[in-house]
């Protein structure tokens, strides 16, 4: 299996916040979005302490990060848990029905929790959207302008972990026209083998 070809999912970077009781918890998610018309998802590991608020409150909203947010916030709220600090210390938020939005996003949406999913690792939260609203311009920050332009990195909890972590026993190969990385052993395809981004021949591949 080339568990590479999860590079080519695209996805945004969000602060999904809930309540612990009266106070506010969250974390980062790439992991979102929308299903239909008026429900989206979010996908958060058991182990984060925002997994069980959103159980217990049935409400989350998601702040949508553009590209110029705080340099602090992806750190504060993708690094720690609310187990450990309170992330809204230092954090400029508005209460919007109860839920803590952050104002330095572009903007956001809250959602009654109406289903929720159990995998292996995590729960995938579904819900309906109750309200919503754009914040302010900048780009919605990608995923992989995260990575490619802020260089930035991701914890276990991110459910696309995987796709980043390649142990340095595995064997890669570079595409010498794009870039892509072929993850494997590429001599095992066969002949009519090409690169999915630019479509060269294996023969275009270097071990990396
Ligand atoms: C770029 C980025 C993407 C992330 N995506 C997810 C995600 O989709 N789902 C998830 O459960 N955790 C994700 N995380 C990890 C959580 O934000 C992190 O584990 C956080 O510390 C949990 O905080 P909490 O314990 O207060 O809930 C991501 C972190 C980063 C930096």
């Amino acid at each position: 299996m080339n568990n590479s070809v999860l590079n080519l999912l695209s996805y945004g970077v969000y602060v999904v916040t809930t309540l612990d009781g009266d106070r506010s918890v969250g974390c980062i998610a790439n992991c979102a979005m929308q299903i239909t018309y008026d429900t989206l998802c979010v996908s958060i590991n058991h182990d984060n302490y925002t997994n069980g608020c959103i159980k217990k409150s049935k409400k989350f909203a998601i702040s949508i990060l553009g590209e110029h947010v705080n340099d602090a916030v992806i750190p504060t709220f993708g690094f720690n848990s609310c187990r450990d600090i309170d992330k809204f210390e230092k954090t400029k938020t508005v209460k919007i029905d109860g839920l803590d939005i952050l104002t330095d996003s572009v903007g956001y949406v809250i959602c009654e929790l109406t289903g929720e999913f159990e995998t292996e690792t995590h729960t995938v939260f579904v819900g309906k959207m109750t309200a919503g609203d754009v914040l302010k311009q900048d780009i919605p920050m990608t995923y992989d302008y995260y990575h490619k332009v802020k260089k930035g990195k991701s914890p276990k909890a991110a459910p696309t972990y995987q796709e980043e972590t390649s142990s340095p026993k595995t064997v890669a190969y570079k595409c010498k026209i794009c870039g892509y990385i072929y993850e494997g052993d590429i001599t095992k395809e066969p002949d009519t083998y090409v690169c999915p981004i630019c479509k060269k021949d294996k023969s275009y591949f270097e071990k990396i």
